[in-house]
């Protein structure tokens, strides 16, 4: 199915279910529309550090359930906040009591309609705008608003998501990156001017170079800040360290996975079908100019994540890991381009990192020395003893 139809099916089903649930919801409240709890007067901080946090409860990290909300809307936090420290809590602007009550409604859709799973979110209403639109569009290409004619070309038939690995695997000898050690610039966007009328974001300003050891889960890099000094950070394979000032700490909570993505970016080209309990071709879209077909797949710890293969040279083009939010799936997406060979091996020697709360600017990783096949031991991936 194509992206374009996909989205035309969703929205229906939202349509369809929304008036299912109105319905159920007048009945079962006689009447009424349900309403969130009243803010109170003087909050106070609650276990969770917010004073008045009281439909998103249990949440220690707010901030990515927050950027969900504020990319779903197409806003800046000041639409509902007044964003000064200290004044998060405050309900003063109606739009963040209407976002409170917008938050009851979108968990009772998915109560009522969807047996508690997450389906609905903001996003599938407002899809970047405050005010979502009910209306449909009159124009389609249809010839025939009624019936598919029989003389209309059927859409072309999906590979299989294995012969789409397969193909990837023949492109890239991706399976047999093994150990590597890789100098890396990384490019980050930074603001300039800010809260000036001079303000502006340039791209690439920053500049970092790291030098990488990994060996697939296992990896150690070593970044050279402005200030001279080094920061490593290395993953043993199941566990994470960073050297700090204060020596050793040993991460333990929060996104292991995504953390050992950070350490060793060639592993966001490792895509074993032993790692996915499912996997899908579930459309095609044209990323960058390129024709790519999406794989979406579910991984053996549950999380989702979406691969786009090019048709053309069957290369891994995007890859986008998704974290769960309070509200819906916050993705975490990357951008592979430039791919050049290595050996046997294509690479690409651009990676782009992006999320929803980096202004979409990313951090681009460049491959600048690439050397397969390193001889490592066990001893390289633990943290340094000084
Ligand atoms: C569309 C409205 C909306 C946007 C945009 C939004 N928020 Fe919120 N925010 C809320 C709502 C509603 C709550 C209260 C949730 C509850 O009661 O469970 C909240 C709560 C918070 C809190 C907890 C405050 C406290 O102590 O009670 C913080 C901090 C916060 N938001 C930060 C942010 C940041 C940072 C952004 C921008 C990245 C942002 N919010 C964008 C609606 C929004
Ligand atoms: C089922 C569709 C649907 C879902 C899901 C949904 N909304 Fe809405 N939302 C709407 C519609 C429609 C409006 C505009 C209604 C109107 O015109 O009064 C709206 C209006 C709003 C407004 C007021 C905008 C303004 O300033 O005029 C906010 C804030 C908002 N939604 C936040 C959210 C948040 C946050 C979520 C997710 C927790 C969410 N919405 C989920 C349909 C939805």
């Amino acid at each position: 199915m194509s992206i374009k139809l996909r989205f035309a099916v969703c929205c229906l089903f939202v349509l369809i279910s929304f008036c299912f649930v109105l319905g159920r919801v007048a009945i079962g409240s006689h009447g009424q529309t349900p309403t969130a709890p009243q803010p109170t007067a003087t909050p106070t901080p609650q276990s969770d550090g917010f004073g008045n946090v009281q439909v998103l409860k249990g949440v220690r990290d707010l901030l990515p359930t927050m950027h969900f909300i504020r990319a779903s809307l197409g806003v800046r936090c000041d639409y509902c906040h007044i964003t000064e420290t200290g004044k998060y809590y405050l309900d003063d602007k109606p739009a963040k009591r209407r976002a409170r009550e917008m938050i009851v409604m979108t968990r009772q859709l998915n109560q009522v309609a969807f047996n508690g799973r997450q389906v609905i979110t903001c996003n599938t209403c407002h899809r970047g705008s405050p005010t979502p639109i009910s209306i449909p569009q009159i124009t389609t290409n249809f010839v025939n608003t009624t019936r598919v004619e029989p003389f209309e070309p059927k859409p072309p038939a999906l590979p299989s998501a294995a012969n789409i690995l397969a193909q990837y695997e023949e492109a890239t000898h991706a399976g047999s990156i093994g150990s590597a050690r890789l100098g890396i610039e990384i490019h980050r966007a930074q603001l300039i001017n800010g809260g000036t009328g001079q303000a502006r974001v340039l791209p690439r300003a920053e500049v970092m170079k790291t030098d990488v050891l990994a060996d697939g889960e296992r990896g150690v890099t070593t970044t050279r800040l402005s200030n001279g000094q080094t920061a490593p950070i290395g993953s043993t394979g199941t566990r994470v360290w960073i050297l700090g000032a204060n020596g050793v700490q040993w991460i333990t909570t929060g996104d292991l996975a995504q953390l050992k993505r950070k350490i060793n970016p060639l592993l966001v080209l490792r895509v074993r079908q032993s790692d996915f309990s499912s996997m899908d071709v579930s459309g095609e879209e044209t990323i960058s100019g390129v024709d790519a077909y999406i794989v979406t797949a579910i991984a053996t710890d549950g999380s989702t994540e979406m691969l786009w293969f090019s048709k053309r040279d069957h290369l891994l083009i995007r890859r986008t890991y998704f974290h769960s939010t309070l509200l819906g799936l916050e993705p975490e997406q990357y951008d592979l381009s430039e791919y050049k060979r290595v050996g046997a091996i294509r690479l690409p020697m651009a990676i782009n990192a992006s999320y929803l709360d980096d202004q979409h600017l990313g951090v681009l990783k460049r491959l600048t020395a690439i050397k397969l096949g390193v001889a490592v031991t066990e001893n390289d991936f633990e943290p340094p003893t000084r």
